[in-house]
């Protein structure tokens, strides 16, 4: 677009539908791009493509088309009621969900994409809008671009990251539409051309009965897909041939996993102690088995027996607790006791000593159980001699084995105990390799040798290079993401007999025991589980890449490295955020597997993975990964933090030379940290933007909330910004506020009428209040000379302004009130959280935002105002599973993540002086009703009203209006009593004479009235 017309980001945005959307999409498995290859932190589509087509098109200028526009794009929001069995018994509930639009899973190809691509183009003059993301990773934003018919650049320095967005992008696009003949190998499978002739021909076609003997020139012809899965099935039947003696089958009974525990000396008897976090191998509600441990007689360790655990009677947490304690591996808190010489309560093995074994190199493991299927499910049993003797043997093929693979044993080192999220190296596991079993080390490296010859052999069916080196990118896709599942750092789950994948969260905390998949065979973390899942992603890219698109351009490099010959018209990008997730560290996990297998596909991909790992920082060059990882900087976190947010502003001064005078800028950003985003934020403004538009989009799904849909969940910031013109003057607080001001408040209305709620208001409003500061490069102090009004101060009064609107409207049901503004902050404060979470526990990033909106620091909240308790988080059954959860072990926990807040209901406020003044404050009006309420069902009426009259409530007319909407928020919240108790106070206030005007209001917002 050549013109400054806004764009409709920058008016309005389907922020309900494309957060619905984008919670549902989190559950989609099947043919999610996500499936293809781990990436931390992926976007979800849906609110990729609802922001792109936001921001690459106009406002329409008028509601009526506006909301025609909207309604395309996003579909409308409808109410449903759903049944979900829960523990035996139908639970009913009310589910919102999009009706129409392009935003759903499997509503974005048709004729609606046809009219967002076309409305496009016409927008930019009939050509291919450019859209830039600098920071790719997995490749959501560029796919979406790809899919709107622009030409997209993704940018990511991560060569993992680079990788994926190949296959994600450029493979699919290049052979979007395009066929070639099946090779020989699948021809000869009659499995394999059934399922083709099944699924891949029309109806009615069948392959010529020649093409199925192995005909090549009547071989029929397949897309990309039935390509890769041809060829991962000729890679697994060659790894199965030569694998197959390290994974017998006893009694017909196909292995699913192998149990081993990690084994260490005790210190006080020499025995071999196994580390056993837990003794359960399964436990459900009909099927129960765990290990015991028998001290051998001769003490030289323990033998283990596998039994039937029955349920127990008695009430829910008695079982939990009898579980808990039958269930209690060798693990304490402390350390580990010894089964020989100990018992449960003692400590053999503390922490530090367990340390110093690893160190030491004296870390052994043993296997305890071997699970394998059954006729009626899984079962568990002891290992046969002959499956310990295979496990044996391998120890001695593991050279033979990577003789023949390029880079030989990954042997690289991982990062040191210092870096984020990594406790192994504690351990002493200091290399890669180490994370694996000899097992798993012979198996993957015969996995990579076989997918390495499969390009020799496509070459010898003469496939094109442009068909080879997808299909074995796809390959090794599939291989790297069996290595997820195949290494000592993955655990059982005993609630769904099932193997773990490394990483659930993106660290590498140690494990005790674990459990070693089979990759030759065919239960989870196979090499064969993970096909069916690669290959419905490989359908999806090309069908997103079906519709004509131009050819996307993956670029393995910083994004501080301006590198482009032709202007950018719009830049949407999700950049890594402080230390949230350590990319490179933890994505070196399969760097050293694809660099193996990838090694000769093409030049571009040996280089992209010429280092031993992926890259971190360049002192030297002051560019490289950008997280806040101190590790980095010899542990100073002043110089990580700088060296992060340094970072960032080059990344956006780069993103502001490269965009067209009209370009905008979309940046996503986590809203966890409001000091953290505001720094981001001023980094983005003192680059050269105006930021002018922000939209919180919901994308992650929890369970445990007030209501799914509700907009406390909001888990991202899209921050909308244009350039801001070279001749842009320094501006003055006063009148910069007094704009603010003046502007704000229609858009506050427009948020409220479009039913946005909760933190979302407040971040709505954050972006268009943001354009009266940031349209000046700086905004100065008229009455402080040489000070500016930086833009967490700027915030500061935007934030109160947007709460005490919120509090205005709950005080007056929904009309606007402007009496919040004299309420004190720790009411407002308390009127905010119960609105919007009631009780139930909120997620401590609303709450940090609210307390500085209402000028409080969060921690006083519950310190000094006891207004709140701070929760771990983890309800009741989630504690069940943290007994399982080897992640948890020693772990702290994620930061500013997990923890809880709940609002105190006013019988738990129980300090003594609750509703008495302070020495230099006056008690904030909530403790003075919680006061109040407290004094009624002592049944003193007197003292009520002593207290009532002393500090002049009577007169003052913000009591009655705290007392209605706290009785409406007590019925809203189902509290009977205290809905009770306030309106009993309401009335005898009311019937002693409150002040007329107030009596005035009150009975207008009373129920119905009179
Ligand atoms: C939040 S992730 C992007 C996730 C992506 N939006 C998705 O949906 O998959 C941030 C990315 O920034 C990349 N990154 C970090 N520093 C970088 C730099 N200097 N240049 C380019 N990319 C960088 C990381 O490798 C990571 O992939």
């Amino acid at each position: 677009m050549d013109d400054d017309r806004p764009r409709l980001i920058e008016v309005a945005f389907p922020l309900k539908q494309a957060s619905l959307d984008s919670v549902h999409e989190k559950n989609v498995r099947h043919g999610h791009i996500s499936t293809l290859h781990i990436w931390p932190a992926r976007r979800p589509l849906a609110a990729c493509r609802a922001a792109l087509i936001a921001t690459l098109l106009p406002d329409p200028g008028n509601d009526a088309e506006r909301q025609r526009l909207l309604e395309r794009l996003a579909g409308k929001v409808v109410t449903k009621n759903v049944t979900k069995r829960v523990g035996g018994r139908d639970i009913s509930s009310l589910k919102e969900e999009t009706l129409g639009g392009i935003l759903h899973w499997g509503r974005e190809n048709g004729p609606d994409l046809d009219f967002f691509r076309e409305e496009i183009k016409k927008a930019y003059g009939g050509r291919a809008p450019r859209v830039l993301d600098p920071f790719a990773g997995g490749g959501a934003i560029p796919l979406e671009a790809m899919r709107l018919g622009c030409e997209a650049t993704a940018i990511d320095i991560n060569p993992v990251a680079w990788f994926i967005l190949k296959c994600t992008l450029e493979y699919p696009q290049r052979l979007a539409g395009q066929k070639r003949p099946l090779p020989r190998s699948a021809l000869e499978s009659p499995e394999f051309m059934a399922a083709f002739q099944k699924q891949a021909l029309p109806k009615g076609k069948a392959c010529k009965a020649s093409a199925v003997q192995g005909n090549m020139l009547e071989a029929p012809e397949a897309d990309l897909a039935w390509h890769v899965r041809a060829w991962g099935h000729w890679v697994l039947e060659r790894a199965r041939a030569d694998l197959q003696r390290f994974y017998p089958t006893v009694d017909g009974k196909p292995t699913v996993a192998y149990l081993w525990a990690r084994t260490v000396t005790c210190k006080n008897c020499r025995a071999t102690l196994p580390l056993l976090k837990t003794l359960w191998l399964c436990r459900k509600e009909k099927k129960r088995f765990r290990l015991k441990l028998v001290p051998r007689d001769d003490r030289s360790g323990v033998d283990f027996q596998v039994v039937e655990e029955p349920k127990v009677g008695g009430n829910a947490a008695q079982q939990r607790e009898h579980d808990r304690r039958v269930g209690q591996g060798t693990r304490s808190r402390s350390g580990a006791w010894c089964p020989v010489c100990g018992g449960p309560n003692t400590v053999a093995m503390t922490l530090d000593d367990i340390r110093a074994e690893g160190l030491a190199g004296r870390l052994g493991a043993q296997m305890t159980v071997v699970v394998v299927d059954g006729p009626k499910g899984k079962e568990y049993r002891l290992p046969t001699p002959e499956e310990l003797r295979a496990a044996e043997e391998a120890v001695d093929q593991v050279e033979a084995v990577f003789k023949d693979v390029p880079f030989g044993l990954p042997t690289e080192p991982l990062p040191t105990k210092e870096a984020l999220g990594f406790r192994v190296p504690l351990y002493g596991f200091d290399q890669w390799y180490k994370l694996f079993t000899p097992r798993q080390l012979v198996a993957l490296g015969t996995f990579v040798k076989h997918t390495r010859a499969a390009r020799d052999a496509m070459r010898a069916e003469g496939y094109p290079p442009e068909w080879m080196e997808p299909a074995a990118a796809y390959l090794t896709a599939n291989l790297s993401k069996a290595v997820h599942l195949a290494c000592t750092l993955c655990t059982w789950h005993v609630g769904n007999e099932q193997i773990r994948q490394v990483f659930s969260r993106y660290a590498l905390p140690i494990t005790w025991d674990f459990a070693e998949s089979v990759p030759p065979g065919q239960y989870a973390g196979s090499y064969l589980s993970m096909l069916e899942s690669t290959i419905a992603a490989v359908h999806t890219s090309l069908r997103a890449a079906s519709t004509g698109s131009i050819a996307p351009s993956a670029r393995c490099q910083s994004a501080l490295l301006p590198n482009a010959t032709e202007k950018l018209d719009v830049v949407v990008t999700d950049p890594p955020y402080y230390d949230a997730i350590p990319y490179s560290d933890a994505m070196d996990f399969f760097y050293i597997w694809l660099r193996r297998s990838l090694a000769g596909v093409s030049p571009e991909m040996d280089s992209a993975f010429s280092e031993t790992l992926g890259p971190k920082w360049d002192h030297q060059r002051q560019d490289g990964e950008l997280i806040d990882d101190a590790s980095r900087f010899s542990g100073d976190a002043e110089e990580s933090r700088a060296a992060y947010e340094g970072g960032m502003f080059r990344a956006f001064r780069v993103c502001q030379e490269l965009l067209t005078p009209q370009g905008v800028l979309v940046v996503v950003f986590a809203n966890k940290q409001p000091n953290a985003w505001e720094t981001l934020v001023s980094s983005i403004i003192r680059a050269g933007f105006v930021v002018d538009g922000s939209w919180p989009i919901q994308t992650e799904l929890s369970s445990r909330t007030r209501a799914l849909t509700s907009a406390a969940l909001a888990s991202s910031v899209w921050l909308v910004c244009r350039k801001r013109p070279e001749a842009a003057r320094p501006g003055w607080d006063t009148e910069v506020l007094e704009e603010m001001r003046a502007r704000i408040y229609d858009r506050l209305r427009d948020f409220w009428d479009a039913g946005i709620r909760g933190p979302d208001f407040v971040w709505a409003a954050t972006g268009p209040a943001l354009e009266a500061y940031s349209k000046h490069p700086i905004v100065k102090k008229a009455d402080e000379p040489n000070a500016v009004l930086t833009v967490s101060e700027f915030l500061h009064h935007v934030r109160r302004i947007v709460v005490d609107y919120v509090v205005g409207r709950v005080l007056s049901r929904d009309g606007e009130s402007e009496e919040a503004a004299s309420l004190d902050s720790p009411t407002i404060y308390y009127l905010l959280h119960r609105h919007d979470f009631g009780f139930t526990e909120a997620p401590v990033g609303a709450c940090i935002l609210y307390a500085q909106s209402c000028g409080l620091r969060d921690r006083d909240l519950a310190d000094r105002h006891d207004l709140v308790a701070f929760a771990s988080g983890k309800a009741a059954d989630e504690d069940e599973d943290e007994a399982e959860d080897e992640a948890a072990e020693e772990e702290p926990e994620e930061r500013g993540s997990g923890s809880k807040v709940r609002l105190k209901r006013w019988d738990q406020r129980r300090g003594k002086s609750l509703g008495l003044d302070a020495a230099s404050q006056p008690a904030p009006l909530i403790d003075q009703v919680h006061r109040i309420m407290r004094l009624w069902r002592e049944g003193d009426v007197r003292k009520v009203d002593d207290y009532i009259e002393e500090r002049g409530l009577r007169r003052n007319p913000l009591f009655p209006r705290l007392l209605q909407a706290l009785i409406e928020l007590a019925r809203k919240d189902n509290q009977p009593e205290e809905t009770a108790l306030l309106e009993t106070i309401m009335n005898h206030t009311t019937a002693r004479g409150a002040h007329p005007q107030m009596r005035l209001g009150l009975e207008s917002s009373q129920e119905g009235g009179e």
